[in-house]
């Protein structure tokens, strides 16, 4: 009798925990689906921006309580799109993006909390950093040739991509150089701070003067 109780459990234990495990990394799309729902009525919406809002306590003294950056290493989350949000909010909780502050504080929310966070952060506005203009005019023709394609012509991405524009730009530099320096090395990509299939093999032949050209102009981009 024993035994058939522990077998039962197991079952049970095995039938809740496949679907978790084989969600343990959403798509782009199911994330966006998520922040429709949560979303799809304006007190459901405000709901989850005032809960975002008493979380985000914690993340004010980097971010800002209105999500502009206190510090140039650390990013604007302002104004950003939820999706992406949300999606690197979940690369920190399992470890895919690694930060170490942002990787304890992101394991410890439930899902409300980061779909919360999310939609609170995208609900504030950006405030523009100060910008070298010289840099900047130099980095436009790169942007618009090279990034616009996604990040769309005044940065403001779309619903898969990050939104860039104003975006701090020695973390948008520092950013970049992971990309490039990824691309152009052999060593295990799990023990990188930060992947990506679809932005290391474009910014892979830069030389750090583009890349701080390429900053500056996405930074000054309203
Ligand atoms: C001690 C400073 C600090 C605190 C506190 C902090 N963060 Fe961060 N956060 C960072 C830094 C630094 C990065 C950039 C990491 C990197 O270079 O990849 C970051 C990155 C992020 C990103 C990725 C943004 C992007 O553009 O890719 C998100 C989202 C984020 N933090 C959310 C939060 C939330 C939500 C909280 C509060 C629960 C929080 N952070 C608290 C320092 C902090
Ligand atoms: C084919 C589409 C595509 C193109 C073209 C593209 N990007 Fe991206 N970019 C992405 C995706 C997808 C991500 C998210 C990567 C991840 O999952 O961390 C991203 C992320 C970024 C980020 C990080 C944003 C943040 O808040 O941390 C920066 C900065 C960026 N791209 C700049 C550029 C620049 C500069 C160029 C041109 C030289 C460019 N991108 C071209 C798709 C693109």
């Amino acid at each position: 009798m024993h035994d058939f109780y522990r077998l039962l459990t197991s079952l049970i234990l095995i039938f809740f925990l496949c679907p978790i495990v084989s969600a343990k990394e959403p798509d782009i799309n199911q994330l966006a689906l998520i922040i429709m729902q949560k979303q799809s009525t304006p007190e459901s919406r405000h709901q989850s921006i005032e809960a975002g809002r008493d979380r985000a306590l914690l993340c004010s003294v980097c971010h800002g309580i209105d999500g502009n950056s206190t510090r140039p290493e650390v990013p604007n989350l302002a104004g950003q799109n939820p999706v992406y949000l949300l999606d690197q909010i979940e690369k920190f909780s399992d470890g895919r993006r690694k930060n170490y502050v942002m990787n304890s504080l992101a394991k410890d929310f439930s899902s409300d909390d980061k779909i919360n966070l999310a939609i609170y952060y995208n609900s504030m506005s950006v405030k523009m950093p100060t910008v070298n203009n010289k840099l900047a005019t130099q980095g436009k023709q790169i942007y618009e040739t090279q990034c616009s394609s996604c990040h769309g012509m005044r940065g403001t991405g779309s619903i898969s991509f990050a939104r860039i524009a104003g975006q701090q730009p020695i973390y948008v530099f520092t950013t970049l150089k992971q990309f490039r320096d990824n691309a152009n090395s052999d060593s295990d990509k799990s023990l990188k701070k930060r992947n990506s299939n679809i932005m290391e093999p474009i910014v892979k032949q830069y030389s750090d003067k583009e890349l701080e050209m390429i900053s500056a102009y996405i930074a000054q981009l309203q």
